[in-house]
């Protein structure tokens, strides 16, 4: 964003890598740089990168998921990760409640509908309902939490399932995906993109979710079996499917663009420009807050702090 070159040019020998010809840039600038700005859908920063960079000491990510960041390998080499957490949880919340009523009610193709001048010859067609629905949330972290919120003051039931359960959140909680997506007929996938979420919602747990099933991903595309997707949308394995995250972004498979049935939307979970303002300003403040020696802000469980919540 604008803002985040601006003011990190105005404190910092900002190289911009992207723009200045990649990998000549990086190789002349490799020894000295001493902090990376980064985003999910930049370049991967991995231990390649990294053994590039001998004088790194921070790597400022912009989002609050951060799997394009070998970050284990960032804690070895003493470099610090932030990410850009709490800032978007509620814009993040809203869009997947917008994306679950868009997909439930069918409000993008009910709107198609009006524009291409068919509410004339007939009304539009009965959805389905949330009223008769009970959703499963996976991944009960801040954003899970917040989802979870919202859905009980629509009077929807919620039960999730997490890496562990955790004592101070209410919703039932199932040991695994299946036994989650087999007691709810609508699975919200909140969960960070890990080695240990890759593709878990596969086809056992679309086929337990079941005929009148409905998943909404506002995770990261990678933690879908993205063709066991296609192949249940297309077998009626499950109903629908509410889409922000792609495995290839944004590259979407033209078999989901083809089905009128399944609602896409070109990740734009935190995209409001008030909460991408706040996500910028966290950015910038923890590589600010570092090169004044004070610390990062917001640094990630991989790569404790002292005196943050996760040293
Ligand atoms: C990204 C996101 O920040 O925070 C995340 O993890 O997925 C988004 O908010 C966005 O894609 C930035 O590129």
């Amino acid at each position: 964003m604008p803002m985040i070159l601006d003011q990190l040019g105005q404190r910092f020998r900002l190289l911009r890598l992207w723009e200045t010809g990649g990998e000549t840039a990086l190789e002349a600038a490799a020894p000295h740089i001493r902090a990376l700005a980064s985003t999910v859908g930049g370049a991967p920063v991995d231990a390649a990168l990294l053994d590039r960079l001998p004088k790194l000491e921070i790597i400022a990510s912009f989002g609050v998921g951060y799997d394009h960041i070998d970050a284990a390998a960032a804690g070895r080499r003493g470099v610090v990760v932030t990410n850009t957490p709490d800032v978007l949880t509620e814009e993040v919340a809203d869009t997947a409640l917008g994306l679950l009523i868009g997909t439930v009610r069918q409000l993008p193709q009910a709107e198609r509908y009006l524009r291409a001048g068919k509410w004339r010859e007939a009304n539009f067609p009965l959805s389905p309902s949330l009223r008769d629905r009970s959703v499963g949330i996976y991944g009960m972290g801040r954003i899970g939490r917040a989802i979870a919120r919202r859905l009980d003051a629509f009077g929807v039931p919620v039960a999730y399932f997490s890496r562990t359960a955790h004592a101070d959140v209410p919703y039932p909680y199932h040991p695994d995906l299946v036994a989650l997506a087999r007691n709810v007929d609508t699975l919200i996938a909140i969960a960070p993109g890990t080695p240990e979420t890759r593709a878990a919602i596969n086809a056992e747990v679309l086929a337990a979710l079941g005929p009148r099933g409905i998943l909404i991903n506002v995770a990261r595309g990678s933690v879908v079996d993205e063709p066991a997707l296609i192949e249940a949308l297309k077998t009626g394995t499950i109903l629908s499917a509410g889409l922000d995250v792609f495995a290839d972004e944004p590259n979407v498979p033209a078999e989901l663009i083809a089905m009128e049935h399944v609602v896409l939307l070109p990740h734009v979970g935190s995209a409001a420009l008030y909460t991408r303002q706040a996500m910028a300003q966290l950015t910038i403040d923890n590589l600010v807050s570092w090169f004044e020696g004070r610390g990062p802000l917001t640094p990630v469980p991989e790569t404790p702090w002292r005196n943050s919540p996760n040293a």
